[in-house]
């Protein structure tokens, strides 16, 4: 049978977006099983405390930049060439929400959205597959999408779509890429506590996804949580699925999403014109 743990020593993950929340979670569960970890992060802040935070010694390279610009991309995936050698896993994390009605929805917010969540999960991925050469090596791509990928909510227009793209680019992407060693699989996390999530997590938003969770006891999930089955889908234990969408949200998903516009605009935070 094969291993759930996967088999990361020496393995060479980049993960976007590792400076913060989730992706940091992961990058410090890949640090401790052995891999060799290039974040691709934007904001330096988050690169200096991140960096201060994990302990990767010679195993954990940064790369400033951002997912949305294919130069960026592509340098980072040089960096990890010339430290590494070639890349065996992807994990395209990186992304950002903004809360706007359609009709107030400023073009520069669809932009940064859809440009982080998609078109970097895009970028990410085609520089990730023209580096692989036919080694015979298990390669997979873990793509971070969200609940939202199957269930809108006003006010995330731009996030929603984003995320349903990043979930049937999954399906392409497996489809074809299979044939070449490479598995491609989502996870679709439910609230998290990160400064991302923190939005979504605190007062009556947070309460109503509570009430909605499924597994005792009700808790948001931790980076942790979407780190172990990032891992597991790195795993041989996972060599047979490709293609799926996984929620990760202790059941949050299984009795529909409120609208966080509703209860924001309830708390008096947001109201429509
Ligand atoms: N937190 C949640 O509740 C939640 C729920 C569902 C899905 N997600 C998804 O999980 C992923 C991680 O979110 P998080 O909650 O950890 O957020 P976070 O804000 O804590 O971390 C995101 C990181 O991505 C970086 N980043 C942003 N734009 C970038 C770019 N263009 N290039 C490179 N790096 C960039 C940020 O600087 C930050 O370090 C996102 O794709 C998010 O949409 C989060």
């Amino acid at each position: 049978m094969a291993s759930p743990e996967p088999e990361l020593d020496g393995r060479t993950v980049l993960v976007t977006g590792g400076g913060s929340g989730i992706g940091k979670g992961i990058t410090a569960a890949l640090l401790a099983r052995g891999a060799n970890v290039v974040v691709l992060e934007i904001e330096p802040d988050n690169i200096k405390s991140a960096s201060a935070e994990l302990d990767g010694g010679d195993r954990l390279a940064w790369f400033e930049g951002s997912v949305s610009v294919a130069a960026e991309v592509d340098a980072a995936f040089t960096l990890a060439a010339e430290r590494f050698g070639s890349v065996h896993h992807l994990v395209n994390n990186a992304g950002t929400a903004s809360l706007s009605l359609v009709e107030d929805m400023a073009e520069e917010d669809w932009d940064l959205i859809v440009d982080t969540c998609l078109k970097g999960t895009f970028l990410c991925t085609r520089a990730f597959v023209r580096q692989v050469t036919e080694d015979g090596e298990a390669r997979s791509i873990v793509n971070i999408s969200s609940l939202n990928a199957i269930a809108a909510t006003d006010g995330l227009g731009h996030y929603c779509a984003a995320k349903a793209g990043v979930m049937q680019f999954t399906q392409t992407c497996a489809g074809e890429l299979g044939r070449r060693g490479i598995r491609v699989n989502a996870i679709g996390p439910g609230t998290v506590n990160t400064p991302l999530g923190a939005g979504f997590t605190v007062g009556q938003i947070g309460q109503e996804f509570l009430d909605r969770t499924l597994v005792s006891p009700p808790r948001h999930q931790e980076p942790s949580d979407i780190a172990d089955v990032a891992l597991f889908l790195m795993s041989p234990a996972a060599q047979r699925i490709t293609g799926h969408f996984i929620p990760v949200d202790g059941g949050q998903h299984v009795r529909g999403l409120h609208s966080y516009w509703d209860v924001a605009e309830a708390q008096g935070l947001v109201a429509r014109p």
